[in-house]
């Protein structure tokens, strides 16, 4: 079975003390405990989030470079964020495709940094609006996955995570209806079947992401192949926050 996982993006939002705010009330609120809790605050807070979230709560990054070390100005590599306290990045999320450049090669290299400084991640992919408007979505996403993630090895993609976010429901409150959400992630579970096996599909957690909210965060979940939400506005209040984590 696939591990429940819910995550929260704060993409660039909080100050510090907002942020130590926001995780000593997702502490303190009862949460189902067979849900791993992850909250991705801006890398520069990362150290003092960890230091005031209780070990329940994981601390990742939104963002990190594939390089090691070197002449990266404004860069920070997994060996630094590990440093800090950081368990596990973000990779390719659409904002990061869209306005930062990054390629389906470039989240390949991502990838392989991940993976040889054994640092986890959460694999994001997902269509844009006139992809889905001629229903490309299933090509266009495979075609991501192909790109960037599939060269791993089946010993190496084991248990990771992938988090389906169609582009056109981010930030924008029109959330893909259980059914298209259900419909992406059964495809994506079958194409893992297709390339590694029915064992290493299983051990793959697929998060659904865009507009997830305490509204409709259960009738997402309830998908069979929907394992947890990656969310962005609604991981701002604690309260939300734990409402979603509850929806199981
Ligand atoms: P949203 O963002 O929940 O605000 O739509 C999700 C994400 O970008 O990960």
């Amino acid at each position: 079975m696939p591990q429940k996982i819910v995550a929260g993006n704060w993409k660039m939002n909080l100050s510090l003390t907002e942020g130590l705010d926001l995780v000593k009330g997702i502490d303190a609120c009862e949460r189902d405990q067979n849900v791993r809790t992850i909250v991705f605050p801006p890398a520069l807070f990362v150290n003092a989030i960890g230091a005031r979230a209780s070990g329940e709560i994981e601390v990742g990054v939104q963002n990190f470079h594939p390089e090691s070390e070197g002449a990266f100005t404004g860069e920070l590599s997994i060996k630094q964020l590990k440093s800090a306290g950081a368990t596990i990045g973000l990779i390719g999320h659409s904002e990061r495709r869209a306005y930062f450049g990054e390629s389906n090669a470039f989240l390949k290299e991502k990838v392989d940094a991940a993976v040889n400084n054994d640092f986890e991640f959460i694999f994001c992919c997902g269509e844009p609006l006139f992809i889905r408007e001629k229903n490309g979505e299933l090509d266009f996403v495979k075609n991501q996955l192909n790109e960037s993630l599939f060269h791993l090895s089946a010993e190496q993609i084991q248990g990771k995570i992938i988090a389906y976010e169609p582009v056109w429901a981010i930030g924008t409150g029109r959330t893909a209806s259980s059914a298209q959400a259900e419909d992406m992630h059964k495809a994506i579970r079958s194409w893992i079947v297709e390339k590694y096996d029915q064992a290493t599909a299983e051990s793959i957690s697929i998060l659904y992401g865009g507009s997830c909210n305490r509204s409709n965060a259960n009738e997402l979940f309830s998908c069979p192949n929907v394992d947890g939400g990656l969310i962005g506005g609604a991981s701002l209040k604690a309260d939300d926050f734990c409402s979603i984590i509850n929806a199981f």
